[in-house]
């Protein structure tokens, strides 16, 4: 087995191993990925505060979400199409952060269904929901949820249309899928990758085919998930989304001090502060500059988790410490996942608990529930000076960092 001492290790194994288009999909932010590349550097922006001579025993990365203990504040973010980054993608990732002790939340569009993971694992995991327009299908999809024991609901907000990734139109990855002869000649080399998925037979969209009216194969598939999404998704329809869960609600894509205020208002439990990885809105900000504006507004009303960016155990504790409740990863795991399977997302999460409680600890700290601003030097403009032009009279200047 490869000694993999970062994420950076995972991530050049699974760029080998899995096909070319399976891992640029991963890879991939919108348009000149701006937003993508800024969320990973403006964690760097932010510097940590040594001290010493503190007493370093007894430490402790434990802690809740959604008042659930876990080994640490980091749960598996919903990532589509795992499953084809290594084959039964979903379930081995489900049981590593099971072991681990983390949630996971299974995508909408995975390719393992709710029931297959429901019946390969036995802790309880959490279902991310796209607002479909075939409203008997999300009115199905929450009971399967319900009836699979999955402990919370996430409501993606931020995709009712799909950003553009330019790498996906060029290696065929869309809909429907176009294999270039240089996306056959690539998965021609990538063995291991394609006998796995010989031997399974989940390779295609597990909760959708079999489940949706007309969809039987891949073309109809794709066609379906095109025409699917819900551009009429507005507050109120989250609300009643809400209400036809009637469990714990997460609500992700908040990236807007306002929006946050009207999702405390829809009941959720959780918000996760998340610019989709940069795979949506080019030129959005990062999600680690827009934190403090969301803090402000919303802290101790529900938790705040922040996604999209983090690539370590350093940046979680930056997450923690500007104010953050507790933190979600999505590419960090899916190196593992694509560089070694269950495995490999098990090493994901060791790495990244091995650098929080490190840094934790030459912080001065020993338990993350005691991170805070004092443990960081962050630039004076970090937040940046946004002057708010042409805003709509009914929007309030909370909406941008101060
Ligand atoms: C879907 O979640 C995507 O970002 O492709």
């Amino acid at each position: 087995m490869p000694i993999v001492t970062c994420i950076e290790d995972l991530k050049r194994l699974h760029k080998r191993r899995a096909p070319k288009m399976f891992f640029d999909y991963a890879e991939s932010g919108s348009w000149t990925e701006q937003t993508f590349r800024e969320n990973t550097t403006d964690f760097e922006k932010i510097r940590l505060r040594q001290k010493v001579a503190v007493d370093m025993s007894d430490r402790s990365t434990a802690g809740r979400m959604l008042g659930e203990k876990v080994a640490m504040p980091v749960a598996l973010a919903p990532v589509g199409m795992t499953g084809m980054q290594n084959a039964d993608g979903e379930i081995k990732a489900a049981r590593a952060a099971e072991k681990f002790g983390v949630p996971f939340t299974l995508s909408t569009m995975s390719i393992c269904s709710i029931e297959d993971v429901a019946e390969h694992t036995s802790a309880p995991f959490w279902f991310q929901l796209y607002v479909m327009r075939d409203e008997d299908f999300v009115d199905r999809i929450i009971e399967r949820a319900k009836r699979a024991g999955c402990s919370a609901l996430v409501l993606t907000l931020d995709l009712q249309l799909l950003g553009q990734r330019h790498k996906d139109l060029k290696n065929g990855l869309s809909a429907p899928p176009k294999l270039t002869p240089a996306t056959m000649l690539d998965l021609s080399t990538k063995w291991t990758w394609g006998l796995e998925m010989l031997r399974t037979k989940r390779r295609q969209f597990g909760n959708i085919v079999g489940h949706a009216s007309n969809v039987e194969d891949a073309r109809s598939l794709m066609k379906w998930t095109a025409e699917q999404f819900d551009l009429k998704l507005d507050w109120e329809k989250v609300r009643k989304i809400a209400a036809k869960w009637d469990g714990k609600l997460i609500l992700k894509g908040i990236f807007d001090a306002d929006d946050a205020r009207k999702a405390v208002e829809c009941g959720a439990d959780a918000i996760v502060v998340s610019n989709h990885g940069g795979r949506q809105l080019d030129g959005a900000l990062s999600s680690i500059r827009i934190l403090p504006s969301i803090v402000r507004e919303v802290k101790g009303e529900t938790e705040i988790w922040l996604d999209s960016g983090i690539r370590s155990g350093q940046d979680v504790l930056k997450a923690l410490a500007l104010g953050a409740d507790a933190t979600m990863i999505g590419r960090a795991w899916l190196y593992g996942l694509g560089a070694m399977g269950e495995k490999g997302v098990t090493a994901a999460l060791e790495v990244i608990r091995k650098e929080l409680d490190l840094t934790m600890a030459l912080c001065g700290e020993r338990d993350v529930a005691d991170l805070g601003p004092h443990n960081l030097l962050v630039p004076r403009d970090f937040e940046g000076e946004w002057q708010e032009s042409g805003a709509r009279s009914s929007d309030r200047a909370t909406s941008l960092p101060a």
